[in-house]
């Protein structure tokens, strides 16, 4: 495909040299689980968020699932999140026990409405899992009110927003934690799967780190009954070296989403709102378009590459179904109808926006 949805290749070939030395050292090091590349990249990643604990995982979903468990929720309690995020998201509170529980998310923002995480709390509700959805926060002021007024925990899903900030703080530091996935394609992607755990808090940071190895604090001792849920050394080393570049590729992602915004005709192709409280690092480029398929279809046929994230709203997928009926949750339902998601990352030729915005002019007339 000329255009294609993305290109790992090219962010590589832009770093290869200290990816590779990263590499060699690690191989040469003869350690390869949990040594001194995660230690360092856990330092480096909290004090890069302004945090002050990091805990290297295995995945996003692990980082959520082993932060909902070191906050003691499990069996018997709910937890609200919004239905237009990654399965993991859901997945990950049923991994830990509880029950899932959904509810709206605004259309400008596409992030979760407060007024409807109101309105599904119950006295089971333990915690709020606000997704920062393509780059984007959501209205934290407003979400953390009502949480703390519940007496609710509030775990941020940041695996969409490395760098995004709210009111010129970074997510990640306004929850009672937080986590972060490192899947490839993330602004901060590892070359394999990777995850981190988010926290001020000395004792969740510590939970963390015993259920991330069998609730082990010294070996072969299980204080209480954990996980194997480890970020290996490779992946430690690399996501060092990429830290370093993250704020200049945010910064390049959120140029090239302003060239599209500029040339974008905005009638029947709508580019993204972003939120005046925040700075969005757009892990995507998402319009809107009530001729979705048409318009993918027609870039397609121009050999241009889009995606749909996510095509089905989570309660109308097979397998959760019975945490909201259809029609329930209208606004997310109306979004996986119109949203298209636009090629969009740091090493993404100028050309090639400009390419793009020339077809969705010829679509738009
Ligand atoms: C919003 C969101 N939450 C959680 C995850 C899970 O992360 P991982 O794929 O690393 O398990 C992802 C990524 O897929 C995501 O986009």
């Amino acid at each position: 495909m000329p255009i294609p949805f993305f290109d790992l290749k090219k962010q590589y070939e832009s770093i290869k040299a200290e990816i590779d030395g990263a590499t060699r050292r690690v191989l040469a090091s003869g350690m390869f689980i949990l040594g001194q590349e995660t230690e360092a990249f856990e330092t480096e990643f909290a004090e890069y968020l302004g945090a002050k604990y990091a805990v290297g995982v295995n995945s996003g979903t692990d980082a959520l699932h082993l932060a909902i468990r070191a906050l003691g929720i499990g069996k018997g309690d709910e937890v609200i999140t919004v239905p237009n995020t990654a399965v993991a998201t859901v997945c990950a509170i049923e991994m830990a026990g509880a029950t899932p529980v959904l509810c709206d998310v605004r259309a400008d923002s596409m992030t979760m409405d407060a007024d409807s995480f109101a309105s599904v709390i119950t006295d089971k509700t333990r915690a709020v899992i606000p997704v920062h959805l393509f780059g984007q926060t959501a209205e934290l002021d407003a979400i953390i009110g009502i949480a703390r007024q519940y007496r609710l925990a509030i775990i941020e899903d940041c695996a969409q927003a490395h760098g995004a900030k709210y009111q010129g703080q970074r997510v990640g530091t306004f929850g009672d934690i937080a986590a972060f996935s490192f899947y490839p394609t993330k602004n901060l992607g590892a070359y394999g799967d990777g995850g981190a755990v988010v926290t001020d808090d000395p004792q969740l940071a510590e939970k963390a780190r015993l259920l991330r190895q069998y609730g082990w604090r010294s070996r072969y001792e299980s204080e209480i009954s954990g996980v194997n849920s480890r970020l290996d050394e490779m992946q430690a080393a690399i996501l060092r070296v990429k830290l370093k570049h993250l704020d200049a590729w945010n910064a390049a992602r959120r140029e090239r989403a302003a060239v599209y915004t500029e040339m974008l005709p905005n009638k029947r192709v709508l580019s993204p709102v972003e939120m005046p409280y925040g700075e969005h690092v757009f892990h995507l480029y998402v319009v809107h378009c009530a001729m979705r398929d048409y318009l993918s279809a027609f870039l397609r046929e121009r050999e241009i590459g889009t995606a749909i994230q996510y095509p089905t709203p989570i309660h109308l997928q097979q397998a959760y179904q019975h945490l909201a009926p259809a029609g329930s949750l209208p606004v997310a339902e109306k979004l996986a109808r119109e949203i298209l998601s636009l090629p969009l990352y740091p090493e993404l030729p100028l050309v090639d926006i400009h390419a793009i915005a020339a077809a969705l002019r010829e679509f738009e007339t």
